[in-house]
């Protein structure tokens, strides 16, 4: 992962802590500017100087002061010129045909009951903005059926799983491979999240669970900031971290051992994710693309989403972050159509050729440019402002020969848990509200009647995934009979 161990020749024997940090480390931490990091030294117990020289010692130095040196010379210069992204480049939903819609949704699911699909999710955030120190994942957004974001996306896969084996009239069963990235912050708590949900009806065997690498969090002028006497503060490299972290566990050569052609990469943090989507596949294959995203218009121009530009005259596709566009730009309107200029959202789902993901797990690498994020960071001194580290996912859409995007509706497959409670938006109440209108729609569309007690602005009905992915197969469930909001509906 992001951190190679450097051998210093350091002894780790925790009985004899050397009485100074050894010479030849504190002269290339000095090379770098980091010698600080030894500065209370003298008040360490051996054990913690033992504990600090470990730290140390597991950071790749040259390589992180590339990274530092590289991420804030470019920081702060102006994105370079941008572009509105071509019409032609985007599938909008009015466009769409029923029998495109057909075809896609049938391509898909051959192609997962074949086992070219997998899925990739990316979890290695600490979701600090929702409050909870459990992985987001774990998250209860308070549906009806009390289930978690991870629940929701595995019972989403089952019921692609079981579509893909009735389209092909397979006597076997159908296995969507789900890979999850996880952080050393979720890690533990994921995996024992699905041990005791019993990986929630999946085999445990079509579940790999993999590591993301961590960075140090720094100063504004670049020293690595302490988070205790004995440990640097370190923070997930971000969700671009994905690539690096395949790589290094090795997981792109499983993924070809199993014959999977398809990454579908997501984020854990939206209660209307639509994992494996056989419509999006059947779309992306047959447009022969290396990468692909699922986009919403943006809603407004301060929200906070992506959008997906084109980086100068007749350049790549790629997404500018919510908190690198200049607001002028966030809020130009193109004149002709009356619609913001920059108006296709990332809702973080895309969709990789295997082979694009190996091309940019060996290069992405060597882009030493990360993100910088101003965040408060746990230090000696308390809660200190610094800078983290990150590479993003969409950094590497520019080194696709060929990128499509594919435009959803927010109402039916956005739905952002991102902050708690008591916020203004992206909450969970407003994404659980989100899932429930839909449900309620899918559910009056098939026939079904709703009574409830409360407005129905603020309630409806959950369809468990074990029914329906997508609004289909409800009518003999549904049709004539009424169901009381809110209630799940399930078999
Ligand atoms: C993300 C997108 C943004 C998009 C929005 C839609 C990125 C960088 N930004 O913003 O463009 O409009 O979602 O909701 O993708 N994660 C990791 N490791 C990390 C950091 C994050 O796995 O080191 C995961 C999170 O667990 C989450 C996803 O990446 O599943 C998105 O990360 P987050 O930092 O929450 O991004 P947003 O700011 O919400």
């Amino acid at each position: 992962m992001g951190e190679s161990t450097v051998a210093m020749g350091i002894d780790n024997d925790a009985g004899a802590a050397p009485n100074a940090p050894p010479q030849q480390l504190m002269e290339r931490l000095k090379d770098y500017g980091q010698e600080h990091v030894f500065a209370l030294w003298d008040e360490l117990s051996p054990q913690e100087r033992h504990l600090l020289l470990n730290d140390i010692q597991s950071l790749d130095l040259s390589r992180i002061d590339r990274i530092i040196r590289c991420s804030l010379r470019s920081h702060g210069l102006s994105v370079a010129a941008i572009e509105p992204v071509p019409e032609s480049c985007v599938s909008s939903v009015e466009e769409r045909t029923m029998e495109e819609r057909e075809r896609w949704w049938k391509m898909g699911l051959k192609a997962i009951s074949e086992g070219k699909l997998a899925v990739l999710l990316l979890s290695g955030g600490q979701g600090t903005r929702l409050g909870s120190s459990d992985p987001k994942g774990c998250f209860n957004i308070g549906l009806p059926s009390g289930k978690s974001l991870f629940q929701l996306q595995a019972e989403r896969i089952l019921c692609v799983q079981r579509l893909a084996t009735h389209a092909m009239n397979e006597a076997g069963s159908v296995a969507i491979n789900w890979y999850i990235m996880t952080s050393p912050f979720t890690d533990d708590a994921t995996r024992k999240f699905f041990e005791s949900h019993k990986y929630f009806g999946l085999e445990a065997d079509q579940v790999t669970f993999f590591q993301q690498g961590t960075i140090p969090c720094i100063s504004k002028d670049g020293r690595y900031i302490m988070d205790t006497p004995y440990k640097v503060a370190k923070a997930p490299d971000g969700n671009g971290g994905v690539y690096s972290a395949l790589k290094s566990s090795r997981l792109l050569e499983d993924m070809a051992s199993r014959g999977i052609k398809y990454v579908d990469c997501y984020g854990v943090d939206n209660a209307l994710v639509r994992v494996a989507d056989p419509t999006f596949l059947g779309y992306f294959i047959d447009k022969g693309v290396a990468a692909a995203a699922k986009v919403v218009r943006k809603a407004y121009p301060q929200e906070k989403v992506g959008v997906f530009v084109r980086r100068g005259k007749g350049g790549p596709l790629t997404v500018v972050e919510y908190s690198e566009l200049d607001q002028s730009l966030a809020s130009a309107v193109n004149q002709q159509t009356g619609r913001l200029r920059f108006c296709w959202s990332n809702v973080c789902l895309h969709m990789f050729t295997l082979d694009f993901l190996n091309q940019v797990a060996n290069g992405l690498e060597k882009d030493s440019i990360y993100h910088l994020a101003e965040k408060k960071i746990q230090s000696i001194h308390g809660y200190t402002m610094g800078l983290k580290l990150e590479q993003f996912i969409f950094d590497a859409f520019p080194y696709a020969p060929s990128t499509a995007l594919f435009e959803v509706l927010r109402e039916e497959e956005f739905a952002p848990v991102k902050n708690a409670n008591g916020s203004n938006y992206d909450t969970p109440d407003s994404a659980r509200l989100l899932v429930l209108r839909l449900h309620a729609r899918w559910v009056v569309a098939a026939g079904g009647f709703l009574t409830h007690s409360v407005p129905l602005y603020s309630t409806g009905v959950e369809v468990s995934p074990r029914c329906s992915y997508a609004g289909e197969n409800l009518e003999s469930i549904c049709r004539g009979r009424t169901f009381h909001a809110p209630c799940e509906i399930t078999f």
